[in-house]
C-alpha cells in the first residue's frame, strides 16, 4: 500500500494503476462501516484508493472539528489490511488554496433536514468530495446509506455535472444491538450509549409496522416519538428518494430519518423502506 500526502504523489501514484479503480472517501477514525465500503471496493474493482481528511469545510464554527477522532496508525493498518493500493491523506493546506472557485449543494436537497441544521455542511461535502473525484479519477465511488442525504447529493453532483463515474449505495453497519456504527459514537459515555438506542429502535419499530401494513406516516410518527421520548430529537422525516415529503410511506421508494441529541453529541440515523 501507497501512503501518499501531496496531491503530486496521489497523481503519480493513480497515473501507475491500469483498470478499474474503487474509490473510498473517508474522515477516518475508520470503524467496520468504513471497512465494509473498502470491501465492496476491493470486490468489484482492480484497485482501491482510500482518502482520510478531516475535511474543515464541511464543519460549521462550533462544531467538532479539532476534537473529530484522529487515528492515523490505526486507520493505515485497516486500509493496509483491507488490501488499499493507495491511502491518501493529505492536510487542509494540500487541498484548499484561496478565494477558489467552488461548487455548492443544490438550494433544496442541501439545505433541508441535515443541512437545514448545518446550513453550509453539504456544500462543503460537495467541495471536497469533487476535488477527491478530479485526483483519484475512480470507476466507482462507495458511500453509505447511514449518511442518506449525502449519498443522494452526491448522486445528484455526479448526474447534474456529467462526472464519468458510478456512485455505488452500501448498506448501514450496525453494532449488534442495533446501534449504527459512527466515528462520534466514542463521543458517548456508557449510559448515553444506551439512551442512544432508542434512534434504531424507532427506525426498527417504524419498518416492523410498514411490513404490517402501515404505510400512513402520522401513525408511524407517533409510534417513534414515543421509543424516543427520552432523547431529544431534532427530527423524525419522512421523504421519498428525492428527498421530498410524503404522508404515505411508498414501499421501494421512502426513507426515514432521524437526528437526536444524546448528551453533547448529535447522531443520525435512518432507514431505507
Ligand atoms: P465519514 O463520516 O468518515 O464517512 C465515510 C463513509 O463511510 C461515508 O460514505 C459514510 O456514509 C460511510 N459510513 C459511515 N458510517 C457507516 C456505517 N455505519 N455503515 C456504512 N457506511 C458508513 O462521510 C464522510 O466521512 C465525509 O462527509 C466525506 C464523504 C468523506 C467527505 O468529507
Amino acid at each position: 500500500m501507497k501512503v501518499v500526502r501531496s496531491v503530486e504523489a496521489l497523481k503519480e501514484a493513480r497515473a501507475e494503476l491500469k483498470g478499474s479503480v474503487g474509490f473510498v472517501p473517508t474522515m477516518g477514525a475508520l470503524h467496520e462501516g468504513h471497512v465494509s465500503l473498502i470491501r465492496k471496493a476491493r470486490e468489484e474493482n482492480d484497485h482501491v484508493i482510500v482518502s482520510i481528511f478531516v475535511n474543515p469545510t464541511q464543519f460549521l464554527p462550533g462544531e467538532d472539528l479539532e476534537k473529530y477522532p484522529r487515528k492515523e496508525e490505526a486507520d493505515r493498518r485497516i486500509c493496509e489490511l483491507a488490501g488499499v493500493d493507495i491511502l491518501f491523506m493529505p492536510d487542509a493546506s494540500a487541498m484548499y488554496g484561496e478565494d477558489e472557485v467552488t461548487v455548492r449543494a443544490p438550494k433544496y436537497l442541501g439545505y433541508i433536514l441535515e443541512g437545514h441544521r448545518r446550513p453550509g455542511h453539504f456544500d462543503g461535502v460537495v467541495r471536497v468530495v469533487l476535488k477527491l473525484f478530479n485526483l483519484t479519477r475512480p470507476t466507482r465511488a462507495y458511500f453509505g446509506k447511514k449518511d442518506a442525504q449525502q449519498l443522494v447529493i452526491l448522486q445528484r453532483m455526479v448526474s447534474d455535472l456529467f462526472l464519468p463515474l458510478e456512485i455505488v449505495p452500501v448498506e448501514t453497519v450496525r453494532e449488534a444491538d442495533g446501534l449504527a456504527l459512527s466515528s462520534r459514537n466514542v463521543y458517548l459515555s456508557a449510559e448515553e450509549r444506551q439512551k442512544a438506542l432508542a434512534i434504531s429502535k424507532a427506525l426498527k419499530r417504524a419498518s416492523k409496522m410498514v411490513g404490517a401494513g402501515e404505510l400512513d406516516v402520522a401513525r408511524l410518527k407517533e409510534a417513534m416519538e414515543a421509543v424516543l421520548a427520552e432523547l431529544e430529537v431534532e427530527y423524525v422525516a419522512f421523504v421519498n428518494r428525492r428527498f421530498e415529503p410524503v404522508e404515505k410511506i411508498e414501499i421501494q421508494n421512502s426513507i426515514i430519518l432521524i437526528a437526536a441529541r444524546v448528551g453533547q453529541t448529535r447522531l443520525i440515523d435512518n432507514i431505507w423502506l
